[in-house]
């Protein structure tokens, strides 16, 4: 039973005005990253009162009218020990889960599916190439940013976009990631994705949507003027409708 009947809620999708924690995951990649900040948050909070302490401590303690004449100790061997033994078994903590999720993002999971995003200034182009037959075209079309003037009431101000990538839920996704002119970045925060596209290059990630919905992105690497608008939406929809979709688009 999905949680979601018994509590009403709604997912952040989107940036939100003054938000400062992450968006909410649709996939166990975000989820893993939200995780792994909560785990090292824990160190840095440990760490932040302990040096705090210790700080203070020192000012008060070796403050000149407490302690007019200084001891002329310049090392001791047991708290060298303690100081290099400590902080990197710390590190060891933080690294065996960082690895972990570093290297299952890395893991393509036998997609269903292949979409190739490709950016443009200042643009992306959504390429299904699996539909692909001999004599026609492929599924391809742009995506352009709804511009100001135009929007509709509930439409995002510079999120939306004419044409949105759809997709199935709860299905293998493979994302390849390029660019036809600069560098461009193929990102949405709930996704948990952030792939440069790169001219000449072909980057992948793996993703792996758990509910349906539209989440909101932007292009992250600084492309020209338009950078700030060339949205990406992705639309998270059931099978059945996915392939309706599809099979409209190629009439
Ligand atoms: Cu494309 Cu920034």
């Amino acid at each position: 039973m999905n949680l979601i009947w018994i509590f009403p809620i709604a997912f952040c999708d989107a940036a939100e005005p003054w938000q400062l924690g992450f968006q909410d995951p649709a996939t166990p990649m975000m989820q893993g990253i939200i995780d792994l900040h909560h785990d090292i948050f824990f160190f840095l909070i440990v760490i932040l009162i302990f040096v705090l302490w210790m700080l203070v401590r020192a000012l008060w303690h070796f403050h000149y009218k407490r302690n007019p004449i200084p001891e002329r100790i310049v090392h001791g061997t047991t708290i060298e020990i303690i100081w290099t033994i400590f902080p990197s078994i710390i590190l060891m903590f933080i690294a065996i889960p960082s690895f972990a999720l570093l290297y299952s993002m890395d893991e393509v999971v036998d997609p269903a599916i292949t979409i190739k995003a490709i950016g443009h200034q200042w643009y992306w182009t959504y390429e299904y190439s699996d539909y692909n037959s001999s004599d026609e075209q492929s599924l391809t079309f742009d995506s352009y940013m709804i511009p100001e003037d135009e929007l509709e009431l509930g439409q995002l101000r510079l999120l939306e976009v004419d044409n949105r990538m759809v997709v199935p839920a709860k299905t293998h996704l493979r994302i390849i990631i390029t660019s036809a002119d600069v560098l461009h970045s193929w990102a949405v925060p709930s996704l948990g994705v952030k792939c440069d596209a790169v001219p000449g290059r072909l980057n992948q990630t793996s993703i792996f949507i758990k509910r349906e919905g539209v989440y909101y992105g932007q292009c992250s690497e600084l492309c020209g003027t338009n950078h700030a608008f060339m949205p990406i939406v992705v639309e998270a929809v059931s099978l059945d409708d996915y392939v309706s979709w599809v099979s409209n688009k190629l009439e």
